[in-house]
């Protein structure tokens, strides 16, 4: 009680979820199961997931969350006296308490699932009108984290005007709708819609158990999460769902690329758990990665460990990129300093910014992506660079870690078909 009215204090201060030890400040780092498993989960799974975080060395670079997505507990009831959620235990034979307690031995945090409607996606029990039983619970059972999702709403709760949401919308011009279709009167405040009401109930519930919980929007970029996102959560989707297609990667990137003045210690907009290892090529999930983690999206694996090659799992593991994510003295991402293809500002889903860069403790992280289907050299000219300017530069190539020394003015590169080129740019030559 003594720590619910702590956290209840310095919420309505500063208005921003800040969680004990330093929980949700950097964009969180771990494996759920949707991409890999959807609703075909066993507690094996996320066991095997855990002990491969450990023994691959993802764990050591930096990933702690193991998260159960839709579909964990007995799909007709809660607990008839109680109403509490009740685990499938086919599924997960000790409970979900028993899981977590494994996981946790693993030196691992555990994340669980539900929606703010009166049923998940998958059609399982969920949350509206029972949030503070099933925080409680969740906290029982010792759960790290809530992904909460946006299913089933009732009537009541619905939203009249969505805001912008910008898949499927023709009338976007700089990432914003212009024609009023579900949109709401000018200078409308989303954070008194009933979607941002429906996801405080959630916050509230969670701060008032002793136990830091990290509380992960899955509103998909509805009702202008923007406006109310970093006062509730310690992150945001802002779109619908990922899948392992190139052509939806691309889309969210580029949605996001202009979401990204939102972004800093404590909030982040999240585009998607990864699709690194699902089937798409070694360039396209270096693009994706790099990318997903300089925009300081959460980083979650959707992939089964056990079947990853070599070579994604070293994307994952990059060691330069998990820094700029981690990065604990600059909270902002990297930015598109110039789009490249089409004009700056263009929004368009084939072609995302190419040129981007992002400030960092140990200097600027650059990236150059290639969206055609061809190899295509780009240029990373220093002057254009916020930040840089004409001269000479320390460069490191982000991919092979190799110093590249005393690099004059810019940098050229041939970029093969989806992939990304990136480097650090540090302050000055020694
Ligand atoms: C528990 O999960 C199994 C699949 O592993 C399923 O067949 C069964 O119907 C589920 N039980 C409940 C009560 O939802
Ligand atoms: C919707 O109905 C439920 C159940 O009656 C009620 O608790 C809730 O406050 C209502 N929501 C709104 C936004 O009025
Ligand atoms: C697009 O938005 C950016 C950032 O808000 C702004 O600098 C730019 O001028 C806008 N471009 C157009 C065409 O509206
Ligand atoms: C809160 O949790 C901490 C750590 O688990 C424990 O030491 C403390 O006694 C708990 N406080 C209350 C009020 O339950
Ligand atoms: C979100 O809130 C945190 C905590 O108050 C603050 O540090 C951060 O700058 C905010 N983010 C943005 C984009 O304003
Ligand atoms: C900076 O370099 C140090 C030493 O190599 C490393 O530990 C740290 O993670 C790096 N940070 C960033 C943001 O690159
Ligand atoms: C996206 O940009 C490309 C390259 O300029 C252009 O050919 C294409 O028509 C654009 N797509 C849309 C939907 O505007
Ligand atoms: C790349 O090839 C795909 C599949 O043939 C095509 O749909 C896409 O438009 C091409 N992209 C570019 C940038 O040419």
């Amino acid at each position: 009680m003594l720590l619910a009215f702590f956290f209840g204090t310095l919420i309505s201060r500063s208005s921003s979820l800040i969680l004990k030890d330093d929980v949700g400040k950097l964009p969180a780092l771990g494996w759920n199961s949707w991409n890999a498993y959807h609703c075909d989960i066993t507690e094996s799974q996320f066991i095997t997931a855990a002990q491969k975080l450990v023994d691959l060395g993802l764990k050591d670079a930096g990933y702690e969350y193991v998260n159960i997505d839709d579909c964990w507990s007995d799909k007709d009831h809660r607990d008839a006296d109680t109403n509490r959620l009740i685990p499938n235990t086919t599924r997960f034979p000790d409970g979900i308490k028993g899981t977590a307690d494994k996981i946790h031995d693993l030196g691992l945090k555990i994340g669980i699932y539900s929606s703010a409607g009166t049923k998940t996606c998958a059609g399982y029990p969920a949350s509206i009108g029972y949030e503070d039983i099933d925080a409680a619970t969740w906290a029982e059972w010792g759960i790290d984290y809530l992904k909460y999702d946006n299913c089933n709403v009732p009537q009541n709760w619905t939203d009249e005007c969505r805001g912008c949401v910008p898949e499927n919308r023709p009338d976007l011009v700089n990432g914003t709708c212009t024609s009023t279709t579900d949109l709401c009167p000018s200078g409308y405040d989303f954070s008194q819609s009933n979607t941002a009401e429906r996801y405080r109930i959630m916050r509230d519930a969670l701060l008032s158990q002793n136990r830091s919980i990290l509380y992960s929007l899955c509103e998909w970029g509805e009702a202008s999460v923007q406006q109310w996102g970093n006062s509730t959560a310690s992150s945001w989707r802002m779109s619908g769902d990922i899948d392992p297609a190139w052509s939806r990667i691309l889309t969210i990137l580029n949605e996001n690329s202009f979401y990204l003045n939102n972004v800093d210690f404590w909030g982040h907009s999240d585009a998607d758990m990864l699709e690194v290892g699902n089937g798409i090529s070694i360039e396209e999930a270096r693009t994706h990665f790099a990318f997903w983690a300089a925009m300081k999206s959460p980083l979650l694996i959707g992939t089964d460990l056990e079947q990853v090659p070599r070579d994604e799992v070293d994307v994952l593991k990059n060691s330069y990129l998990l820094a700029f994510s981690q990065d604990g003295l600059y909270g902002k991402p990297a930015m598109p300093y110039k789009w490249g293809t089409n004009p700056d500002w263009t929004f368009n889903a084939s072609f995302p910014a190419e040129y981007w860069s992002g400030a960092s403790s140990n200097g600027t992280l650059v990236l150059l992506f290639n969206p055609y289907n061809d190899t295509r050299s780009k240029t990373a000219d220093f002057g254009e660079i916020p930040g840089l300017g004409d001269g000479k530069y320390q460069v490191t190539d982000i991919w092979s870690g190799k110093d590249m020394g005393c690099v004059d003015w810019k940098i050229d590169v041939d970029v093969e078909a989806h992939d990304t080129a990136g480097y650090l740019v540090g302050d000055g030559c020694y």
